[in-house]
């Protein structure tokens, strides 16, 4: 049986508002809570039980996923009494795990979009008998990633936290979040405290002359941690720039760059497109243009408004006439009419701004 972990207990503060009420893995991208297209990848791969290692609002994911029968899946859940950061969450499902010392356990990261080939990094792993293999990708700007030197053959030479200067940038290869463990090295991470993965057990494991693969894969790759990068990703997901089993089926195929959910109300004349969606009972109202953004379940955009690659939580309501570019809605906000918000600003659940309140630019009339 092919065993995984999945990390899903961070607190996901990049996110926030979003992750206010819910947490990172289970917000919804392109239709369904980010982890289902997770899951749907990795029950692809062969994959059929899964650990989650739980700690920020841990009830959230079995309400919805419970026992995993619905998606042909086990899924038993385990909760952190406090957060125990990476590798401490790791250790901390290890009692729960059945595979046999020597077998391959997948870990994943509860927040990475990709498209990696989950079968190819397990066989490698198993035909260099590797002790860790790390899938990593090459991202043109590494300085907010942890960087991971291999050498000829691809072992793992060295881990480095994120670069400061120029002359640190030693690679363009980065953790991508996804690793196989053999199941005795979990066994042995230290039990009952905070670890990280990439500051204490790896660069531990090199110590100690482990084996520590890293297969270089630069298939579809995205950190979703920030608004930014999560607008970017559920886009994608609805373009079909990366595959996933798991995103629905729209209810308005006319808006052929859209993904809009059961329930939704879209004026004719409103312009959808950039793999914008759409939630639930959502309504968008005449002549409001929303491109490559996510709006939750029963939100509101009314008439004439504009909203870019932004996040609108559920039940929020963006007033008529409205500019959104790059901004975050907590759920339940009210964004009065004629504002202007912009470049990464954050409105907290249930805020309420009045009419023609802020702006960016100054004001046309
Ligand atoms: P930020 O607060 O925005 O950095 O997000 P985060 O809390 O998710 O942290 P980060 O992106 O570094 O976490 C990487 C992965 O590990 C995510 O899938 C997290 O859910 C998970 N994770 C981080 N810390 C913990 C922890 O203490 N316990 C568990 N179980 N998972 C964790």
């Amino acid at each position: 049986m092919a065993e995984a972990i999945l990390l899903v207990g961070g607190k996901g503060t990049r996110l926030r508002p979003l992750t206010v009420n819910t947490p990172k893995p289970m917000l919804e991208v392109a239709g369904v809570p980010f982890l289902s297209h997770q899951l749907a990848r990795a029950k692809a791969a062969g994959i059929s039980r899964i650990v989650f290692a739980t700690a920020y609002k841990p009830e959230v994911f079995e309400e919805y996923f419970g026992d995993g029968s619905r998606f042909g899946l086990e899924l038993v859940y385990v909760q952190e009494v406090e957060p125990l950061d990476t590798a401490g969450a790791i250790r901390n499902v290890a009692d729960q795990l059945v595979s046999a010392p020597d077998e391959p356990v997948m870990i994943f990261n509860g927040d990475i979009l990709s498209g990696v080939d989950l079968a190819a990094l397990r066989a490698e792993h198993a035909a260099r008998g590797a002790d860790v293999t790390l899938h990593l990708t090459k991202v043109a700007d590494p300085r907010a990633f942890g960087l991971v030197p291999t050498d000829a053959e691809g072992w793992v030479t060295s881990f480095r936290e994120k670069p400061q200067r120029p002359e640190d940038i030693v690679t363009d290869q980065i953790n991508a979040g996804c690793y196989v463990f053999r199941r005795d090295i979990i066994d042995g991470i230290p039990a009952g405290r905070r670890v990280s993965v990439e500051r204490e057990t790896f660069p531990g494991l090199l110590e100690r002359g482990a084996k520590v693969l890293g297969v270089v894969e630069q298939s579809y790759w995205l950190d979703l941690g920030t608004p930014a990068a999560f607008a970017r990703g559920s886009a994608d997901l609805v373009l079909g720039a990366i595959g996933s089993p798991a995103v629905p089926v729209t209810t308005h195929p006319q808006f052929a760059e859209a993904l809009v959910l059961d329930g939704a109300e879209v004026a004719d004349d409103a312009q959808l497109g950039a793999g914008v969606t759409i939630g639930r009972d959502a309504r968008i109202g005449a002549g409001a243009a929303v491109y490559g953004s996510v709006l939750g379940a029963g939100s509101v955009v009314e008439a004439g408004a504009s909203v870019r690659d932004s996040i609108i939580g559920r039940g929020a309501r963006i007033g008529a006439g409205t500019v959104l570019e790059g901004a975050v809605i907590g759920d339940g906000a009210s964004v009065g009419a004629g504002n202007e918000l912009l470049q990464g600003v954050r409105v907290s659940c249930d805020a309420v701004l009045p009419d023609s309140s802020v702006r960016f630019s100054h004001d046309p009339s």
